[in-house]
């Protein structure tokens, strides 16, 4: 277990997983992991929040495992599911044999050996250590799904008809993340920490694409950065996350791009901005041109 005492040791244990954390975010963790509760974790698309749990898993030296939920994911595709076909051929082997050795009854074939264990069920009976526990994108199941996961946030416990409860020797660190595309239940967020994870400020973004795109020339990178964080002062529909800065300058890293034009940036709006009508709200009027003006102007070495 790395030292993870206080705060600044959770900001540095990330940061050397390539992860880097404000204050605010440490704080979070460094709860959840005190206070052994599941962190929650909101935001717009693109901020950082699947990295968080990636990262840590890294920081713990533990897998990551991870749920992703979908509209319509159920208990069964999210815990365990009895393997029929296995439970079918022990069946038949037991008719087929003609000396029957051992007793083949309803109990036998609910055993755990014919238990298809899906990723909640890894995460609570690990074969190794308690692993890290991504649940992402939980605003996409539905009502009922939430409520199944509240035994498991709470407790940290399943209950599995056949066999009984289940509960976790050693509590995994759990990760969930929301992009708000709908509310999710307080009672759900009651049992976690929660953090709005924002968009970084300028400064932060700047150091994010220096350790991610270390070969890009240091003015282009502040450029990228700046109409990014320029961007994303428009009325648009899908606002460019970090994840979009950082496809960007390797877009430019790629193109060997050497200064940013009105050209080069309409040419690859597409890396940045992912909705027709945002694309063409910025294409309109002059504001690809006002924005690289803006950029000359604010350029201590353009006078
Ligand atoms: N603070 C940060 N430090 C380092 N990398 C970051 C940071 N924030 C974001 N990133 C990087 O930005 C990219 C996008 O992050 P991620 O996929 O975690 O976003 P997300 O919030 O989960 O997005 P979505 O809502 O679309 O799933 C990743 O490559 C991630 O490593
Ligand atoms: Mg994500």
């Amino acid at each position: 277990m790395p030292n993870l005492e206080r705060i600044e040791d959770v900001m540095w244990q990330l940061s050397q997983k390539q992860y880097l954390a404000d204050r605010s975010l440490a704080t979070a963790i460094f709860l959840c992991l005190k206070l052994e509760r599941p962190l929650f974790l909101e935001g717009e698309p693109g901020v950082g929040k699947t990295a968080v749990a990636q990262a840590m898993a890294q920081v713990l030296n533990v897998p990551l495992i991870r749920l992703q939920c979908y509209e319509g994911i159920d208990r069964e595709s999210a815990l365990y599911e009895w393997n029929y076909p296995k439970q079918l051929l022990a069946i038949r082997l037991y008719e087929s044999s003609s000396e029957h050795s051992r007793a083949l009854n309803q109990e036998s074939l609910y055993q755990a050996e014919f238990l298809l264990k899906r990723p909640l069920f890894e995460a609570l009976m690990p074969e190794g250590p308690a692993p890290v526990l991504l649940i992402d994108e939980i605003d996409r199941s539905d009502d009922e799904f939430e409520a199944f996961l509240l035994e498991i946030l709470s407790e940290f416990q399943i209950s599995i008809p056949e066999l009984g409860t289940i509960r976790a020797q050693e509590k995994p660190f759990i990760v969930l993340t929301s992009n708000r595309t709908r509310d999710v239940h307080d009672a759900l967020k009651r049992r976690c920490i929660y953090h709005w994870l924002d968009y970084p400020s300028f400064g932060r973004e700047l150091e994010i694409v220096e350790l991610k795109v270390p070969g890009l020339d240091q003015q282009l990178r502040r450029d990228v950065v700046q109409l990014v964080q320029r961007l994303r002062q428009e009325p648009l529909d899908k606002k460019p996350g970090v994840a979009e800065a950082l496809d960007w300058a390797h877009a430019l890293e790629a193109l060997m791009t050497e200064r940013l034009s009105p050209e080069v940036f309409a040419d690859t709006l597409g890396v940045l901005l992912k909705d027709r009508e945002d694309i063409n709200r910025v294409q309109e009027g002059n504001l690809i041109a006002q924005m690289i003006k803006e950029l000359e102007s604010d350029d201590p070495t353009v006078s």
